[in-house]
């Protein structure tokens, strides 16, 4: 479907320019698509720029006439899809391929040459994805303790308390105040799917509880003790394992793993320990964790290393046999973008008393 609308008709190496000032000036038509001739770019507009507004005019550089134009009458699907005739083609593959939806928030992270499209970008996400309300731009790493990061807010309410759906699993949340990704959601079901009946489960950096819960709905029959030192994250994982309901499978335990394990001192069959920045340091928690016969650690570690894989096997293989352990790597995988600069590396071993 074509329509009829006043247009300014800029030379090619005008239209990035003329564009963000049509669109500042808010007389860009943004329902109808940009179109091109050798010589012109065409901004369907809802009025006539002045010439105080479009200095271009003067000079002769941009002519105001009618034109046919088409209407974008479909959603556009994708971010890039949205913010075609809105930036040019360079900038539109920097656009992030991927970003993070939890909930109703989105987070995203952008080439600092996109920066000043913040906004527009935003805009863009929530059209393409409508339940999306807050955007959030990284505005650093996941850092300290807690592994939390600093936000700034580009579009929508501000509001950061969300309620994000996984596998079937209902997860409350605040983004700004606890750690969460849904880029590990596949490790959650791989994980879980691997756990047998009866099994006693130390998820021993819980965070708000995806693994743990994750756990409990598909087997039942086992006990997960969560532990979780963020006091934001601890109130999140009680209320998600009610949520859930799964209060019969999954006790929550605050505080410092290396000082409340006591509870599952020598039973746990299996271990998650997601904590890639440090997890090395509590193996031997871990060690007093497990029971002595036998257990299995999925273990998250990171590193800079190119054979990412091998250099996180070496060292928690040499910690764990200093420890009085045998250590078998029976399944290993690089997780891509999880952590910048860095990968993340995903270890399942089988460790047993010496
Ligand atoms: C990388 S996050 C992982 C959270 C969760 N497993 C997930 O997938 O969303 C690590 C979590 O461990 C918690 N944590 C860090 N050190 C801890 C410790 N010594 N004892 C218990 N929890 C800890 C942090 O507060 C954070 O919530």
């Amino acid at each position: 479907m074509s329509e009829t609308s006043l247009a300014v008709a800029v030379k090619k190496h005008k239209a990035e320019e003329v564009r963000r000032r049509l669109l500042s000036l808010g007389i860009l038509r943004t329902s109808m698509k940009v179109f091109s001739d050798d010589e012109y770019v065409y901004f369907p507009v809802n009025r006539s720029p002045n010439p105080d507004e479009l200095p271009e005019l003067i000079m002769g550089n941009a002519i105001i006439q009618e034109a046919n134009f088409n209407k974008l009458t479909t959603k556009p699907k994708t971010l890039k899809e949205a913010m075609m005739g809105v930036l040019d083609e360079k900038l539109i593959d920097l656009l992030p391929r991927s970003f993070d939806i939890i909930g109703n928030v989105a987070i995203i992270e952008l080439d600092e040459r996109l920066r000043p499209f913040a906004k527009d970008i935003a805009s863009a996400l929530k059209l393409v994805h409508k339940h999306v309300d807050t955007v959030l731009l990284k505005a650093g790493p996941s850092t300290g303790e807690y592994r939390i990061r600093q936000y700034d807010v580009i579009a929508g309410s501000g509001k950061t308390l969300t309620e994000h759906r996984e596998h079937g699993c209902r997860y409350r949340l605040d983004v700004r105040e606890v750690f969460f990704t849904p880029r590990l959601s596949g490790e959650r079901l791989r994980v879980a799917s691997q756990v047998r009946p009866n099994e006693y489960v130390a998820d021993m950096f819980a965070g708000v509880g995806p693994f743990s819960i994750t756990i409990a709905k598909m087997q039942p029959s086992c006990k997960v003790y969560a532990f979780e030192i963020n006091p934001a994250a601890y109130k999140f994982l009680e209320e998600n394992i009610r949520l859930n309901k799964v209060e019969d499978r999954v006790t929550a335990i605050f505080g410092d793993v290396r000082h409340n394990y006591g509870i599952l001192e020598g039973k746990a069959d299996r271990l998650i320990m997601n904590l890639p920045f440090s997890a090395e340091k509590y193996l031997d928690v871990a060690t007093k964790i497990a029971k002595p016969s036998g257990a299995v650690i999925h273990f998250y570690g990171a590193t800079e290393d190119d054979d990412a894989v091998e250099a996180v096997k070496v060292n928690v293989s040499s910690i764990i046999r200093s420890l009085g352990f045998d250590a078998k790597f029976f399944w290993a995988k690089e997780l891509k973008e999880v952590a910048p600069r860095k990968v993340v590396v995903a270890l399942d071993i089988a460790i047993s008393v010496r």
